[in-house]
């Protein structure tokens, strides 16, 4: 046989085992047998190097050390779920879909457990894996292609020949609860930090910049759906396109079912709530979806979730603990916030020693004394709460709460409007706490992104005077740095750099690092978008900052405070005499750099605006609208009733999107629903 047909035969015995042990878990041949097929791959590859390929399983291991992690950009994007807690909300959640489809009768929908791990997309050229690539923030994630070719049971090239010349096979990266035990066993016999959670070490596995080291975890995958693909040979529902997705090689959950109506959702949930714990790996709840993935498309999307599915989530773990302190953080606007110190406790995965309690009135709501026994709650990726104390448990050793009347900070007085829940300090940048978070907010990424500008630089550089204002980081030498602790000659050399390199950015970001309060970036947007240059802010009165869209009375008070404070007038001109610049009436452009030169086509009704002011605004950030879909569109925006031209959209492949998604590429951000 010649070498080349062997080799061909070698990678088709050698996969098929794998996915026979990866995801069938029912081997036909024993380690020792595949090792053998292995070795004598490995070695023809070596002698006939030009027969290497992409998807051999020889390519899934050994992939050199990658410097950082290259974007991508999502074909279509990788959108949220909305969540429902109570049964309420799942009758709703059906009720909506009836009236959307106008529908009679029971809905049948695909019900599948919904994984604790880490979405990504697979995407396939040809059958074969080209890439693959995290969530991201839904649009844009990274490439993590080295990575997930060591992973077993992603198939390399597809089975059968039934598959879409480009298709993206969505799902989750995840570890199972033994594998997970197995893994930190090994890292404690190694003395290493252990991983907190199935769920952080998958994470943490799958972001190694070294896939050799990913290749040793054992991470799995399972899919559990597509986003983009070419071509129409695809099933009429989802949970064909499951059998689908088997049928091509990838790990399904054995789980999914076919169910029908509100009665069925609900049985599923609370089958799959009692056998929680008998499953290997660790799910926050169950997904629904509308199995007719043409109902699906009528039905549509709401802001940044699909109106055709649900994820219903198990309730959060609740374990009691004590309260040993309340202590008090001091914010980048003054806010005192009082902060729970808790007994260390384990729950939701992870071990808790802190919750925020907001303010002083939630501390009185919950009736909590320091010294109470209280329930500490978290679900999954939530941020854990004191839900309250257990009063019958409370002895006479506990302490009330008072909240501070002077600054513990810098001993300013501690003030609280009568219309307002917070407290703050008046001491403005005098308070050094105020003055460190200003500047690590006005250095934090999305801001003048000043990498290496951490907490305790910020701690050290205020505490020692050395810096007053953000203008000052602008004067900083490399005598000042390396004078400080931790702080080798590359790590200044670096901070020196980068902050060298922030003074050129745009009027958003500088607008948005101010850090006025109620300005967030997409506020800071706006006003960039709207003004074009920062004389023209500067000089704006309320009624003209009312004129921007989405400014409303409170913001534009916020803003014509910070503004008419001669100190921040001051810092604003010794930025700009430092250098700090940016392209004036650019920022528009810049934010909205996604729909530059770009074809849209619009159709159907969007539900926030008319498909004239959708034209206006897609053709001031520099794109074009056309009439008609052609191989030419690079997005059509479909709202509701969208007809014939969605269809040709979806014949040609192109990427529709919603609203919210359009508003987003404009960079316009919008409350989540
Ligand atoms: S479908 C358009 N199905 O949940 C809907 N997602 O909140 C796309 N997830 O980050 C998602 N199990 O990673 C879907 N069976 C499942 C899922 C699932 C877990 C995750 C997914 C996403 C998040 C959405």
């Amino acid at each position: 046989m010649p070498f080349s047909e062997r080799v061909q035969a070698l990678r088709a015995a050698i996969e098929e085992h794998n996915h026979r042990y990866h995801v069938l878990d029912a081997p036909l041949i024993s380690d020792a047998e595949f090792d053998r097929l292995f070795r004598e791959l490995q070695s023809l590859e070596a002698e006939h190097p030009e027969l290497v390929t992409s998807d051999s399983p020889t390519q899934r291991v050994g992939a050199a050390p990658l410097p950082e992690f290259a974007a991508v950009v999502h074909a279509t994007p990788m959108l949220s779920l909305n969540n429902a807690f109570s049964e309420e909300e799942v009758a709703a959640f059906d009720r909506r879909v009836r009236d959307g489809l106008a529908s009679a009768g029971e809905v049948q929908y695909s019900a599948e457990p919904k994984f604790d791990g880490l979405a990504v997309s697979l995407t396939y050229e040809g059958g074969v894996l080209a890439r693959g690539a995290t969530r991201g923030d839904g649009w844009t994630g990274e490439d993590v292609t080295a990575n997930l070719r060591t992973v077993r049971s992603i198939p390399l090239r597809l089975h059968g020949s039934r598959w879409p010349p480009v298709i993206d096979v969505r799902g989750e990266v995840l570890l199972w609860r033994s594998d997970f035990e197995k893994m930190n066993s090994r890292q404690r016999e190694r003395g290493e930090k252990e991983f907190v959670n199935p769920r952080n070490a998958a994470a943490g596995s799958l972001r190694q910049l070294d896939p050799r080291i990913t290749a040793t975890r054992p991470l799995r995958f399972c899919a559990y759906g597509i986003g983009a693909a070419a071509g129409d040979d695809l099933p009429a529902t989802h949970s064909a396109l499951l059998d689908r997705l088997a049928q091509w090689g990838f790990p399904v959950a054995a789980e999914h079912r076919r169910v029908s109506g509100l009665s069925g959702l609900l049985e599923y949930y609370a089958g799959i709530g009692g056998r929680r714990q008998s499953l290997p790996y660790d799910i926050d709840g169950v997904v629904y979806k509308v199995d007719d993935l043409a109902a699906q498309d009528r039905l549509g999307f709401v802001s940044r979730a699909p109106r055709f599915a649900l994820a219903h989530k198990f309730p959060a773990e609740e374990v009691v603990t004590e309260l040993l302190d309340i202590s008090i953080q001091v914010g980048r606007t003054g806010a005192l916030t009082p902060v729970a110190r808790l007994a260390p406790v384990f729950v939701g995965g992870v071990t808790v020693t802190n919750a925020t309690l907001h303010n002083e009135d939630e501390i009185r709501r919950k009736d909590l004394c320091i010294g109470d026994a209280v329930i500490v709650r978290r679900a999954g990726d939530v941020i854990p709460e004191v839900v309250g104390a257990l009063p019958a448990r409370r002895t006479a050793a506990v302490r009330q709460f008072v909240m501070p009347t002077a600054c513990p900070v810098c001993g300013s007085r501690v003030v609280r409007q009568a219309d307002e829940a917070v407290a703050r300090c008046s001491g403005g940048l005098f308070c050094p706490a105020q003055r460190k978070q200003a500047l690590l907010h006005f250095a934090s990424r999305r801001a003048m992104d000043i990498e290496g500008l951490g907490e305790k630089l910020v701690e050290q550089l205020v505490d020692g005077a050395i810096v007053r204002t953000p203008a000052d980081l602008y004067r900083l030498g490399l005598l000042a740095l390396a004078n400080l602790e931790r702080m080798a000659d590359k790590s200044a050399n670096n901070l020196l750099a980068a902050i060298e390199q922030s003074k050129q950015t745009t009027l958003a970001r500088f607008i948005y690092a101010l850090g006025i309060r109620n300005v967030g970036e997409a506020t800071a947007r706006d006003l960039a978008r709207h003004f074009g240059s920062l004389d023209s802010l500067l000089a704006a009165d309320v009624a003209q900052l009312l004129q921007v869209p989405e400014v409303g009375p409170i913001v534009a008070e916020s803003i014509r405070q910070f503004l008419s404070e001669p100190h921040n007038l001051e810092v604003i001109e010794q930025l700009r005499a430092a250098g700090v610049t940016w392209q004036e009436g650019e920022a528009m452009v810049a934010s909205a750099g996604m729909v530059v030169g770009k074809v849209f086509v619009l159709t159907g009704t969007l539900p926030g605006m008319t498909r004239e002011a959708a034209r206006e605004r897609i053709e001031a950030a520099g794109g074009k609208v056309s009439a008609s879909v052609s191989t030419k569109t690079d997005f059509v925006v479909a709202g509701a009733d969208a007809g014939s031209k969605l269809a040709k959209a979806r014949t040609l492949g192109l990427t529709v999107i919603d609203e919210a998604q359009l508003l987003r590429l404009l960079g316009v951000e919008q409350a989540t629903q």
